[in-house]
C-alpha cells in the first residue's frame, strides 16, 4: 500500500507524532508516524517503518540515534537483529569480510514477508560473497567507470532535453514520476544495457511488484516473469547480436568459456532493476525536498552552488536505500558488544548520514558542508557499482528540470501526495508539478 494524505492524517493523531528529528523545523506540519513493539525484553524499535516525512527517518528511530552505534530492532515479524546507526561503526562492518550479503544463508535478515519470499533465489553481485562477488563485480566495472560515464554524459543529456520538451509541450501540469523520474533512468539503463526501451512497461511492472508488492506469490510471478523476458532477451541476442553491455557479455571472450544463460539472467537482473527504480526515487524525492526547502532552491537556481553539491548533499540528506542486509559468518566483538554468527544486521543509512559525530547539524539540509563521506551508496565491496552513472543523470536531470521550469512548484498540498512505505527504498510514488 502507498502512504497517502488519508493514513498519514490517522498517524498524526499518534502522541508527538512529528516524523521531522527533534531538531528540524522542516517537514511539513501533517507529516507523522509512530510504531514500536511493545513486547516485553523484545527491542522497542521496529524496522523499517514509513517515513512520516518522506526526507527525514521516522520520528519512532528517535531511541536508535540515542542508543547507537550499534543496538538492537525488530524486524517485521518481531524477529530481532542488530541495527548499525553510527557513522565510523557502519564503515567498519561493511568492510568487514565476516559479514556475509547471502541471503539464502540462516538468520539473513527480511526486512518484509516480500523478501522473506524471494531470499531463496539467487541475486548476482549483491547477494554473492567474495571471492565470487569480486569476480563478478571485475567484469562490469569498465562500463561504470568515471571515464565511461563521463562519455554517456551528451547522451543523457539529450533524453533529459526530449522529456522535458513533451512536458513542456503537454502541461502544465505534470505528474513528475511518470513524466520524467521513472523514463529518464530507465532510457539511460536500457541504451546502456542494450535492452529495448520499448519494453519498458514490463520491465518497470515487474520491478516495481518485485520491490513493492503487493503480495509474496505476487513478487514470485514478477521475477519469474522479468527473468523469463531477460532469458528470452539474451537468446534473441545470441543470434542478433545489438549494441550494449548484455551483447558485450553475452559475446565476450574468457578464458573460463562463455558465462552462463542463468548467469547472464542474474545479471542483467540487477543491472536493469538497481539501474533505474533507485536513480528514479532520487529524481522525484530529491525534487519534493527542494521544492519545500525554498531557501536551498535559491541558493541553486541563482548559481551560489552547484548541482553536484547539490547532488551530494541530497544523497545524504535521504539515504533513499536505507537497511543494508548482512549476517555475521563469525562471531563479530564491535562497540561493546559481541555479534554472533549466525545473527542478522541491518546498516540504518539514514541514521548514519544524520550522525552528529560525521555531519555537524546533520538534519539541516545544508550546500555548504561537504557530504561526500555519506553512506548514501554503501561502503566496502558492495558500495553502489552504478553510482558514477546515478550521478551523472541526477545532475543533468535536476540542472535540466530547474532551468527549464524556474517557477516549478508542487501542484498539490505536500502532505497530500504520496511516497513509498517503510521498506527498504525511499521515493514518491507520484509528484502533481505546475510551472
Ligand atoms: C541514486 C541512485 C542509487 C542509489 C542511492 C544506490 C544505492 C546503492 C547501495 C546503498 C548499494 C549497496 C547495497 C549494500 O551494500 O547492501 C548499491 C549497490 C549496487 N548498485 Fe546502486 N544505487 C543507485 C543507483 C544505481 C545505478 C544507476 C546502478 C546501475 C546499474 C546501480 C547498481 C548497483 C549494483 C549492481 C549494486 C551491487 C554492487 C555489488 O554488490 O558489488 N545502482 N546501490
Amino acid at each position: 500500500m502507498n502512504r497517502s494524505a488519508v493514513s498519514r492524517l490517522s498517524d498524526s493523531s499518534a502522541p508527538s507524532a512529528s516524523s521531522a528529528p527533534a531538531n528540524s523545523s522542516d517537514a511539513p506540519a501533517s507529516f507523522g508516524s509512530i510504531r514500536s513493539l511493545d513486547a516485553p525484553g523484545s527491542p522497542s524499535v521496529s524496522f523499517p517503518q514509513d517515513r512520516g516525512c518522506p526526507y527525514h527517518p521516522p520520528a519512532s528511530y528517535a531511541p536508535l540515534r540515542t542508543e547507537g552505534p550499534l543496538t538492537r530492532v525488530a524486524l517485521y515479524d518481531g524477529r530481532p537483529v542488530w541495527a548499525v546507526t553510527g557513522h565510523a561503526l557502519a564503515r567498519e562492518l561493511l568492510s568487514d569480510p565476516r559479514l556475509s550479503t547471502d541471503r539464502t544463508m540462516p538468520g539473513f535478515p527480511a526486512p518484509s514477508e516480500r523478501f522473506d519470499v524471494i531470499r531463496k533465489r539467487t541475486v548476482a553481485l549483491l547477494g554473492v560473497d567474495d571471492p565470487e562477488h569480486n569476480a563478478q563485480r571485475r567484469m562490469l566495472i569498465p562500463s561504470f567507470s568515471l571515464k565511461r560515464i563521463a562519455s554517456l554524459r551528451p547522451s543523457v543529456r539529450r533524453t533529459v532535453d526530449r522529456l522535458l520538451d513533451a512536458m513542456e509541450r503537454e502541461g502544465p501540469p505534470a505528474e513528475l514520476v511518470g513524466a520524467f523520474a521513472l523514463p529518464v533512468p530507465s532510457m539511460v539503463i536500457c541504451a546502456l544495457l542494450g535492452v529495448p526501451y520499448a519494453d519498458h512497461e514490463l520491465f518497470e511492472d515487474c520491478s516495481r511488484r518485485l520491490l513493492r508488492g503487493p503480495g509474496a506469490a505476487d513478487v514470485e510471478r514478477a521475477r519469474d516473469e522479468l527473468e523469463a523476458y531477460l532469458g528470452e532477451l539474451i537468446d534473441r541476442k545470441r543470434t542478433d547480436p545489438g549494441e550494449g553491455l548484455l551483447d558485450e557479455l553475452i559475446h565476450r571472450d574468457r578464458p573460463e568459456g562463455p558465462l552462463e544463460r542463468a548467469e547472464l539472467v542474474s545479471f542483467a537482473l540487477i543491472l536493469l532493476v538497481a539501474g533505474h527504480e533507485t536513480t528514479a526515487n532520487m529524481i522525484s524525492l530529491g525534487t519534493f525536498t527542494l521544492l519545500n526547502h525554498p531557501e536551498q532552491l535559491r541558493a541553486l537556481r541563482s548559481g551560489r552552488t552547484t548541482t553536484a553539491v547539490v547532488v551530494e548533499e541530497l544523497l545524504r540528506f535521504l539515504s533513499i536505500a536505507d537497511g543494508l542486509l548482512r549476517v555475521a559468518t563469525e562471531d563479530i566483538e564491535v562497540a561493546g558488544a559481541t555479534i554472533r554468527a549466525g545473527e542478522g544486521v541491518v546498516v540504518a543509512t539514514s541514521l548514519i548520514n544524520r550522525d552528529e559525530d560525521a555531519f555537524a547539524g546533520p538534519d539541516t539540509l545544508d550546500w555548504e558542508r561537504s557530504a561526500r563521506h555519506h553512506v548514501a551508496f554503501g561502503f566496502g565491496v558492495h558500495q553502489c557499482l552504478g553510482q558514477n552513472l546515478a550521478r551523472a543523470e541526477l545532475e543533468i536531470a535536476l540542472d535540466g528540470l530547474f532551468s527549464r521550469f524556474p517557477g516549478l512548484r508542487l501542484a498539490a498540498p505536500a502532505d497530500e501526495i504520496p511516497f513509498k512505505p517503510g521498506d527498504t527504498l525511499q521515493g514518491m510514488v507520484e509528484l502533481p508539478v505546475a510551472w
